[in-house]
C-alpha cells in the first residue's frame, strides 16, 4: 500500500535559471543575520525559527536505541543550546577555543553542538567508534579545551590518554556532571560572531602525516543553507532523515546545521544500520528527504524485497547520497523498489557543502555525480605523469577543453562553506590551491552536457563504508608493535563497503610470521583504531616497494595485491 502525499514545488524548478540568476550575496541575505553584520549559525539554525512561526514546530525527533521517540521543538532546542552556552561561559572557555564532543547519537551531543556554536567556541565532533589513539591525536592537535561525552566512553578511549592532553581543561559527561550544570547555568545569548571566525573543525585524512584539521568559519551556513534547499529540496515542514554521524563532515553539514537553517524537522536515529527498522522508520515517521551513503543503499539491496515489503514508503519525495560512487544500479535499484531513484551528490570535508549534484528538477543521470551547484564553478584540471597539476605560463591550472577528458577535479575558490585552512599547516593549505582552483585530490571527467562522472582518487587515501582513512594513521598504529618494522594500508574492492582496509606488514627479526601473531596484530590495530578504520586483514609480507625517496609506494601494494596493472614505476627503487 503506497499513499502518496502532497508534492510541493521544487526549491529549484529549474537548474539552468538557477544557475544563471544564483548569487552567494542573494544566498547569504536570505540568512537572518545579526546586528552589525554578525552572523552565528546556532542563530540561523534555532533562534530564528525558535522565534518566528516555527517555534512549535519539532526540530529534531530523536529516536532511541530501543525505539523509543523523544521531540524537541525549535524552541526547546534553543533553549537548551542556550543552556549549553551557559555551562561553556560559567567554566570561562573563551571564543575560538575547542569543544570536543565524543558520543554516539544521543540528544546531548546535538544540544552541545549547537550551544557550542552559540557561545562562540568551535566545535570539533569526533566518531565515537574511533580508538583511543585517534582520539588522541585528534584532541592533541585541536588543542581540545574541553570535551563532551559520557562516562563509559571516557574510561575506555580518554582516561589512558588525558594525561598526553595537557589543554585539555573541562570534561563534561553527559550521563553525569552535565544536567547539573545546565539546570545551574543561566541561558547565554548568541555570541555575534563574524562571518570568518571559526565555527568547526573536521578532521580529514590525508595520503601522509597526521589527519589534517579542516577549519570553517560561521559563513559556511550560507552554503548548508542554500544546498539543503536547492540540493537537497528540502522544504519547511518536511521530515528529513541523514543518516551519517555528526562524527563525520556530511552529519554536521546535513544532520544538523542544513535542515535546521532549512526549518525541517529532522530525524536522529542513535541506532546503527538496520533494513527492516531502517523501512520502518521511513514508513512511520513518514520521512520525505533521506540522504545516506552508497553503502547503505547496498546494504539495503542486499537485503532484498522481503525487508521493504509492507512498508508504505508514499511520503518520500527525495533520496540522495554521499561519499563515495554510487553506481547506476544502486539508482535503478532504487527507483524500482524506494520507487524513487538516488540522486548522486559529490563533495568532501574540506567544500564543506555539496559541490556536484544530481537535482529534483532534472531525471538522474546514473552513475554520473551530477552538475555543478549554482554558484561553483568546476572544471577538470590537466595531471603531468607525476599527478601533479599541470600550470601553465600564468601560474593557473590547464583545464581541459574537451568532453570525456580526464584529470583532476578541481574548483574555483570562494564558496561560503569552502574551508579556511588546515590548522596550523599553512603548508598544506598552499599545496591545494593552483591560482584560486581548489585542487580536490579526486579524477573526473565532464561528458559534452556538463554532467561529472567519478573516476577515482588521485592518492592512496582509502574509503572504506563512505569514510575517508588514512593510510599513515593504520601504518603508524601497526609500526607502534615491536614485531613490525614497516607497514603499507591499501583498500581492497568490498561489495558492500566499497573498500576495505588491509595491512601488508614487513616483520623485525627475530619474529615468525604465525596465526597468533597475525591475530595479536590484528587485535593490537583494532584496540588502538577503534573498529571503523581497523584493517580487516594483516598479511605479512618479505619486503614492500618503495620509491627512491624512500616511501612506500603504495599504489604498487595495491596493484599487486588485486593483480591490476602496475602502471609507471619511473620512480621505484630498484632493489625492492
Ligand atoms: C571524498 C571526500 C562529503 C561527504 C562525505 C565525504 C569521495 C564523495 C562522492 C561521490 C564518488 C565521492 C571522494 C571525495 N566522494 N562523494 N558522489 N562519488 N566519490 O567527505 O570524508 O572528506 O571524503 O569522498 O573521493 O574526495 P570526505
Amino acid at each position: 500500500m503506497t499513499t502518496t502525499s502532497h508534492q510541493p514545488t521544487a526549491n529549484m524548478p529549474s537548474y539552468e535559471a538557477a544557475r544563471d540568476g544564483f548569487t552567494w550575496a542573494a544566498a547569504a541575505a536570505s540568512l537572518d543575520g545579526l546586528p552589525g553584520g554578525a552572523l552565528n549559525i546556532a542563530h540561523e539554525t534555532l533562534d530564528r525559527h525558535a522565534d518566528g512561526p516555527l517555534g512549535d514546530t519539532v526540530a529534531l525527533r530523536w529516536i532511541a536505541r530501543d525505539g523509543l521517540r523523544c521531540d524537541f521543538t525549535y524552541i526547546t532546542l534553543r533553549d537548551l543550546a542556550a543552556r549549553f552556552a551557559g555551562v561553556l561561559e560559567a567554566l570561562g572557555v573563551r571564543r575560538g577555543e575547542r569543544v570536543f564532543t565524543l558520543a554516539g547519537r544521543v540528544p546531548e551531543l546535538y544540544v552541545a553542538a549547537l550551544g557550542t556554536l552559540r557561545h562562540g567556541a568551535v566545535l570539533c565532533p569526533l566518531f565515537s567508534a574511533f580508538g583511543p589513539e585517534p582520539v588522541r591525536e585528534r584532541m592533541a592537535r585541536g588543542d581540545a579545551r574541553v570535551l563532551v561525552t559520557t562516562r563509559e566512553l571516557y574510561d575506555r578511549k580518554v582516561a589512558g590518554i588525558a594525561s598526553q592532553l595537557p589543554g585539555l581543561r573541562h570534561v563534561l559527561l553527559i550521563d553525569e556532571d552535565l544536567p547539573a550544570r545546565m539546570e545551574a547555568a543561566g541561558p547565554a545569548p548568541v555570541t555575534p560572531t563574524r562571518p570568518g571566525d571559526p565555527a568547526l573543525l573536521h578532521f580529514t585524512s590525508g595520503t601522509t602525516g597526521s589527519p589534517k584539521g579542516a577549519v570553517h568559519a560561521h559563513r559556511a551556513v550560507i552554503a548548508h543553507r542554500a544546498t539543503t534547499a536547492m540540493a537537497l529540496d528540502v522544504h519547511e515542514g518536511d521530515v528529513y532523515w541523514c543518516t551519517a554521524d555528526p562524527g563525520w563532515v556530511t552529519g554536521t553539514s546535513y544532520g544538523l546545521i542544513g535542515p535546521l537553517a532549512c526549518g525541517a524537522t529532522m530525524l536522529v536515529d542513535e541506532a546503527d544500520f538496520d533494513a527492516d527498522r531502517w523501512y520502518a522508520t521511513l514508513a512511520r515517521e513518514r520521512v520525505t528527504v533521506f540522504y545516506t551513503a552508497p553503502t547503505a543503499v547496498r546494504m539495503l539491496m542486499r537485503a532484498g524485497p522481503a525487508a521493504r515489503a509492507g512498508h508504505d514508503l508514499g511520503a518520500l519525495r527525495h533520496v540522495a547520497s554521499v561519499g563515495e560512487p554510487l553506481a547506476a544500479d544502486a539508482v535503478h535499484w532504487a527507483e524500482e523498489v524506494l520507487g524513487l531513484p538516488v540522486h548522486d551528490t559529490w563533495w568532501q570535508t574540506e567544500t564543506g557543502a555539496i559541490m556536484v549534484a544530481n537535482y529534483a528538477c532534472d531525471p538522474v543521470r546514473a552513475g554520473s555525480m551530477g552538475r555543478p551547484f549554482p554558484g561553483i564553478e568546476v572544471a577538470i584540471a590537466r595531471r603531468d605523469a607525476e599527478g601533479q597539476v599541470v600550470r601553465r605560463d600564468d601560474g593557473l591550472p590547464e583545464l581541459a577543453d574537451d568532453p570525456g577528458e580526464e584529470g583532476e577535479l578541481v574548483l574555483r575558490a570562494g564558496w561560503p562553506s569552502m574551508f579556511c585552512e588546515y590548522l596550523d599547516d599553512p603548508l598544506r593549505t598552499a599545496s591545494c590551491f593552483v591560482g584560486d582552483w581548489y585542487l580536490s585530490g579526486d579524477l573526473a571527467r565532464r561528458d559534452a552536457d556538463g554532467w561529472y562522472w567519478f573516476l577515482g582518487r588521485g592518492d592512496d587515501v582509502i574509503k572504506t563504508a563512505g569514510h575517508l582513512v588514512g593510510p599513515f594513521e593504520i601504518e603508524s598504529a601497526l609500526t607502534a608493535h615491536p614485531a613490525v618494522v614497516e607497514a603499507a594500508a591499501i583498500g581492497v574492492p568490498d561489495p558492500v563497503a566499497g573498500q576495505v582496509v588491509v595491512a601488508k606488514v614487513v616483520l623485525a627479526s627475530g619474529h615468525d610470521d604465525t596465526p597468533a601473531l597475525r591475530r595479536e596484530l590484528r587485535g593490537f590495530a583494532r584496540t588502538r583504531l577503534g573498529p571503523a578504520i581497523a584493517p580487516r586483514r594483516v598479511d605479512v609480507v618479505a619486503t614492500l616497494p618503495h620509491t627512491r625517496s624512500g616511501k612506500v609506494l603504495r599504489r604498487l601494494v595495491r596493484a599487486r595485491e588485486l593483480g591490476l596493472a602496475e602502471g609507471d614505476l619511473s620512480t621505484l627503487e630498484p632493489t625492492a
